[in-house]
């Protein structure tokens, strides 16, 4: 049985039109061109540094990468020169910006690069998914941000903004992705997802929107819609709060690799790195960061890498 056209479907609420979305999307690149913020990785094409910041963003804070990105991007400069830095050179050049699993990943990336990809990195989205720890977000971060193709980036704050502004309801990743796509204004995929990222970041926050200066204010859908309960808390791909970190394993595995950083060091001297005095703790930590590919044993001592 079909529907009469008029009638919407029962389970299915209708979605903004083409043009609508269009016209969110047009609004939020206008507010862009005032409003980027300046940060480094924005300054470049560099496909290699730019995928660089985006592995760093993925689960890091923008102000923290972005103290970083000159160091980083210096010590490995190209895929070549993080080869020839090593597994253990990323791990301990990576310190402190945390989930350290991300610099294995980094490196067999760049490994990856240099057997199959002549050093350079590749311009399709198939071939930058097929690389370690890049998926779909990121592989579409490096298209829009180092090739300038209008695809669409989709991450906690873009999925925070579609919820809101454009559907006042929670929303799949698939649905939201669509939607995200069909916001981009054509020629400007740079600019575009640059401003929708910091729309998110800075104006249409998680906590505390600033609603009294935001431009989409009269055609938000949440705010028309007079609902007390935010629809970004219940939509799929919006950020959980992390746990808590002090006294965590990962604050506990964070410790073990400082203090690898300095030299290699036994069981008992990074049992003292962490402050735990369970040993059984120490010892399930210290192999899922060996499962991880972070840190290796020879005798008894354990290096990075
Ligand atoms: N988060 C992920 N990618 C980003 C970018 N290019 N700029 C700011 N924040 C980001």
């Amino acid at each position: 049985m079909s529907l009469p056209q008029h009638v919407a479907s029962p389970t299915k609420p209708d979605l903004p039109q083409r043009r609508a979305l269009q016209g969110f999307g047009r609004t939020i690149l206008g507010w862009g061109e005032g409003n980027l913020r300046d940060l480094p990785w924005r300054r470049t094409r560099d496909p290699w540094h730019i995928l660089l910041a985006e592995v760093a963003l993925q689960q890091t804070q923008a102000a923290r990468v972005a103290e970083r990105f000159v160091e980083l991007t210096t010590a490995m400069a190209t895929p070549t020169a993080t080869v020839h830095l090593g597994k253990a050179g990323v791990i301990s050049l990576w310190s402190g910006l945390g989930y350290n699993s991300r610099a294995v990943r980094l490196f067999q990336t760049a490994e990856r690069l240099v057997e199959s990809f002549d050093g350079e990195v590749p311009g399709t989205n198939a071939e930058l998914q097929s690389l370690p720890g890049i998926g779909p977000y990121t592989a579409a971060a490096i298209e829009a941000f180092a090739f300038e193709r209008d695809v669409a980036v989709y991450d906690t704050n873009v999925a925070r903004v579609i919820a809101r502004a454009v559907l006042g309801a929670p929303t799949s990743t698939k649905v939201g992705f669509e939607l995200a796509r069909s916001m981009v204004p054509k020629h400007s995929g740079w600019l575009f997802n640059q401003a929708m990222l910091d729309f998110g970041a800075t104006l249409c926050t998680a906590r505390s929107p600033s609603c009294e200066r935001c431009p989409l204010r009269r055609r938000c859908a949440w705010r028309n819609s007079g609902d007390e309960q935010d629809p970004a808390r219940t939509t799929a791909g919006t950020a959980r709060p992390q746990g808590r970190f002090e006294g965590s394993a990962r604050q506990g595995r964070g410790r073990m690799i400082e203090r690898l950083r300095r030299s290699s060091a036994t069981f008992e001297e990074l049992r003292t790195a962490t402050g735990w005095d369970d040993d059984a703790q120490v010892a399930t930590q210290l192999n899922d960061l060996m499962t991880a590919g972070l840190l290796s044993k020879r005798g008894a001592k354990y290096f990075l890498g």
